[in-house]
């Protein structure tokens, strides 16, 4: 069934192509949000270059624009609609074809402000119907009808879709789609459904093909990767295990991990397998454990604590990094300085750090005591400080060492310096030929800055 689906997605791609036969006819693509749609965006970019589309930069040159919606955080709403406006004018001009999906779509609200007030899009799709994409995009081609397609119930997970990687390094894979865990204050469960894991056998062949195609970095994805469940007691330590195993594949990382389902079998599998990046994303949310029982996270400052101690006993060289929200309802002082407390306890050595957003649905949208805005910015500046102030002392210990990193190309500000990264995430730039790209190789380290270390090859 899962198959035959893809199959006749494939006949709807050739179709397409036939229809742009002869034609030279540009995309144009923007992906907001996180790595999980970036991965679903390369695989848009897949089925549309097999449709004869080629990317462009630039949306006035684009017969057809694609928009992947993110709706984590609110901002993502002002500029999809900033977008879609500008998107219209190259519509009237040179007739665009204007695509939307991602998360976003899952919102009732958004659907009926884009029908209300944005009409002149063409085609709509959701989270659970990315791969019918061609489908979809064959109806209007052919009937010039628009098409909304969206469902609510999960998606099943659909294999073998076409799709064309960003980067020659570095490679994403997604393990698992959904969240089952109902963070008060989170979107995610609500438009990408319940957890579902891939089979393992597609998850490893997919990375066997990526090592032969010589891609050196994998990170393995999903909403809540520690909970993927491969059937057959095959969790995912195990998984781990067997990434790890496939040759020529270098460095392994894995996003997002939930600081509950952080058993000692995968604290075992980092340990035994050097290939594992030594930086852990420990998502914290809140240093409070009366805040974190109204996000429904699921552990304690102490337990959070405990964790934290207990991996970086197991694996000493271990480092950590975090994602933190300030501002949650009925945040007070003293929660905010249980947070900060837990930064300066765990030492992070990055830290993503956002600004509370209601979000339509969620139980937090509801709690009465919803945090002032100057406030929530004046804590956020604090965190800010604090967390840069020790990510700058936390480099310095990186001065003199010898680090093997994965050099990944040519420095974006400067291209007679090369950029690589450290097991730990710390990004080295260097002066070195371009042979090295793609390689693993040693640098010393030299200079530190906030952004990243400067290096000189060993
Ligand atoms: N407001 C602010 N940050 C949020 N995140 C998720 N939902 C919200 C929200 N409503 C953050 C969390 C999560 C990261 C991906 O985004 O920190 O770990
Ligand atoms: Fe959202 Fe929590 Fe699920 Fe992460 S674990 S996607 S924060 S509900």
């Amino acid at each position: 069934m899962e198959n035959y689906e893809i199959e006749k997605q494939k006949e709807y791609i050739k179709k397409i192509k036939k229809i742009n036969e002869g034609k030279t006819l540009f995309y144009y693509i923007l992906t907001m949000g996180c790595q999980l749609n970036e991965n679903d965006s390369e695989k848009l970019c897949g089925m549309l270059e097999e449709m004869g589309y080629k990317k462009c930069e630039n949306m006035q040159n684009a017969d057809l624009i694609l928009f992947n919606t993110c709706c984590i955080r609110e901002n993502a709403e002002d500029k999809l609609f900033g977008k879609v406006g500008e998107a219209k004018k190259v519509k009237e001009e040179n007739g665009a074809i204007i695509a939307i999906g991602g998360c976003m779509m899952q919102e009732k609200h958004i659907l009926e402000k884009l029908n209300k007030s944005y009409s002149f899009y063409d085609v709509i799709f959701g989270t659970h119907t990315l791969h019918k994409f061609p489908e979809d995009l064959y109806k209007v081609l052919e009937k010039k009808n628009k098409i909304q397609d969206i469902i609510d119930i999960d998606g099943e997970i659909y294999e073998g879709l076409p799709i064309k990687r960003n980067d020659k390094t570095k490679a994403s894979v997604t393990i698992m789609y959904g969240c089952n865990n109902y963070c008060s204050y989170c979107i995610v469960p609500y438009v990408r459904g319940r957890e579902r894991s891939r089979k393992k056998e597609d998850i490893l062949n997919e990375i066997k093909t990526l090592a032969e195609e010589g891609y050196k970095e994998i990170t393995l994805l999903g909403q809540n990767v520690n909970s993927y469940d491969g059937g057959e007691n095959y969790k995912f330590a195990n998984l781990l295990e067997d990434v790890c195993k496939i040759k020529k594949i270098e460095i392994v990382k894995f996003l997002s991990p939930h600081p509950k389902d952080f058993t000692d079998d995968v604290i075992e599998a980092i340990k035994n397998n050097k290939k594992i990046s030594r930086i852990i994303h420990l998502p914290l949310q809140s240093g409070s454990t009366n805040v974190l029982k109204k996000m429904n996270r699921k552990y304690t400052k102490e337990q959070y604590l405990e964790l934290a101690k207990k991996i970086k006993e197991k694996i000493p060289e271990v480092v950590f990094s975090t994602d933190i929200i300030v501002g949650f309802p009925e945040e007070e002082e003293k929660d905010f300085e249980d947070t900060l407390d837990v930064v300066k306890k765990v030492n992070f050595e990055q830290v993503y750090m956002f600004i509370y957003s209601r979000r339509v649905g969620t139980l937090a949208d509801k709690m009465e005591k919803q945090i002032p805005e100057e406030i929530k910015h004046e804590r956020f500046n604090r965190l800010k400080e604090l967390v840069e102030k020790q990510i700058e002392q936390n480099n310095q210990k990186y001065i003199g060492t010898i680090q093997e990193v994965l050099v990944e190309g040519k420095s974006k500000n400067n291209d007679q310096m090369l950029t690589a990264r450290t097991n730990t995430n710390k990004v080295v730039i260097f002066e070195g030929k371009e042979e090295l790209i793609n390689k693993m190789i040693k640098v010393k380290i030299i200079e530190d800055g906030l952004w990243y270390l400067k290096g000189e090859v060993s």
